[in-house]
């Protein structure tokens, strides 16, 4: 009791679960109004399963974790010298603000920017001069975790660099969260671009803070997000824009479960068992680069809950699926003409099969058999209602079946 009255002493937190609750009651009345993923019930009782799910979130953002309660022993430490400073204030002399304490505009942006290259607290070369770098408001694209949100395009060096600035909502506790990733061997390979089979893991490589403001700085992830390829199928409705879908999500489908089986105590070798997961694998969050096959995961706070208790890997497959239940998540254009029977069709079997594929051969069948379980049991199944789910499961299988037979021939 005495934790959560401290908690709500604060102003910041304070207005952190005021939005909060109020965007998930707004969820319950779509869920209601709009007739994506319709689930029968009493709305009273979800607008209650909102509120005590906001607070849900409480315990994490409020307690402090030490850097070994949130390894689950799988994973190596690293030397904690690896890590960005997250307390990397920077002076705003002379940086106009709103009344909210936001940037006032992006040239405020761009100076402050300019303040802590000069400082020393930016040491990359992209930033020397704001005379050399375009600072772009982002705001359309941020969601809930996110106070203001800038494009970076940098001309400073040869090469042209684009960069994501993004203010954290869960402030001093998110942005040391982030930088905990430093300090696990295993996701040195993983961070910032590098090439197939693992998925780059974008996370801020420098943190600025101004009041309580603290603010990542990230690589502009390659590619693009899923969601845009399904903008592109629904409005061209092309074969050529239907084979991009079916890509991105085949190499998604690989790239996850390489990922998954990274973490897993016995890689892969006992089907799926708990490890990290990416924890908001929604389409908006995964970018997709044809010219190199690339995938990146974005928005990657959710991870780091899963560095205390590895997780349940269906929670990232049934999350994806299911991005097509949250209207908030449909890019706004297609929202009216999408039809969702004819996108799972498109993107359910590719990026599954391929999920499956990548398990050892003798795991593939127990593999299937708990996703399928999960998705027509699960609490996204109404989903599957118009689709047939057993026989897409049943092709799979007999692919899987004679992929096997023909290899061990
Ligand atoms: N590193 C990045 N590269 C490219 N786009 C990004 C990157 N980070 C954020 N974005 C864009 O900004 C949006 C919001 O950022 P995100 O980190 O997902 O925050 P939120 O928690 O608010 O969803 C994303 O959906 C994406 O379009
Ligand atoms: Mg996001």
């Amino acid at each position: 009791m005495t934790i959560y009255y401290k908690f709500f002493q604060n102003e910041i937190n304070k207005k952190f679960y005021k939005e909060k609750i109020f965007f998930l009651l707004r969820e319950s009345r779509l869920y209601r109004e709009g007739n994506w993923c319709m689930r029968q019930g009493n709305h009273l009782l979800k607008k209650i399963k909102a509120i005590l799910l906001a607070f849900s979130f409480l315990p994490l953002w409020s307690l402090g974790c030490s850097k070994e309660q949130l390894c689950p022993p799988t994973l190596a430490i690293l030397s904690s010298r690896k890590k960005p400073l997250v307390n990397n204030t920077v002076t705003i002399e002379g940086v106009q603000f709103d009344k909210k304490g936001n940037f006032l505009n992006e040239a405020a942006v761009a100076l402050f920017l300019e303040n802590a290259y000069k400082e020393g607290k930016l040491p990359l070369s992209a930033f020397k001069s704001a005379s050399c770098f375009k600072v772009t408001d982002y705001a359309q694209a941020k969601g809930l975790q996110t106070r203001q949100l800038f494009i970076i395009e940098s001309k400073c060096d040869a090469q042209l660099a684009r960069y994501i600035l993004k203010d954290l909502a869960v402030h001093y506790q998110g942005a040391r969260h982030l930088a905990h990733f430093y300090t696990i061997k295993e996701f040195e390979a993983l961070i910032g671009p590098h090439m197939p089979p693992y998925p780059s893991l974008i996370i801020p490589v420098v943190f600025l803070k101004y009041g309580q403001h603290y603010m990542g700085l990230m690589p502009y992830a390659s590619g693009r997000s899923l969601a845009t390829f399904m903008e592109d199928y629904v409005k061209m409705n092309t074969p050529e824009a239907k084979k991009r879908v079916i890509k991105a999500y085949r190499e998604v489908g690989k790239t996850l479960s390489i990922f998954h089986q990274l973490f897993m105590p016995n890689k892969g070798e006992n089907g799926l068992e708990k490890t990290v997961i990416q924890g908001d694998f929604h389409h908006l969050n995964i970018f997709y680069d044809p010219s190199t096959k690339h995938v990146s995961f974005i928005d990657n706070e959710h991870m780091v809950p899963c560095l205390k208790h590895l997780k349940n890997p269906l929670k990232d497959i049934e999350s994806l699926l299911s991005s097509v239940c949250f209207p908030h998540l449909i890019p706004r254009d297609i929202q009216e003409t999408i039809n969702i029977q004819k996108w799972l069709e498109l993107m359910l079997p590719s990026f599954l099969l391929a999920y499956v594929k990548h398990y050892p051969s003798s795991q593939q069948e127990k593999v299937l058999h708990e996703i399928e379980k999960r998705l027509s049991e699960g609490k996204y199944k109404n989903v599957y209602k118009g689709y047939e789910l057993k026989l897409l499961f049943k092709k799979m299988r007999k692919f899987l079946l004679t992929r096997k037979e023909n290899n061990e021939k």
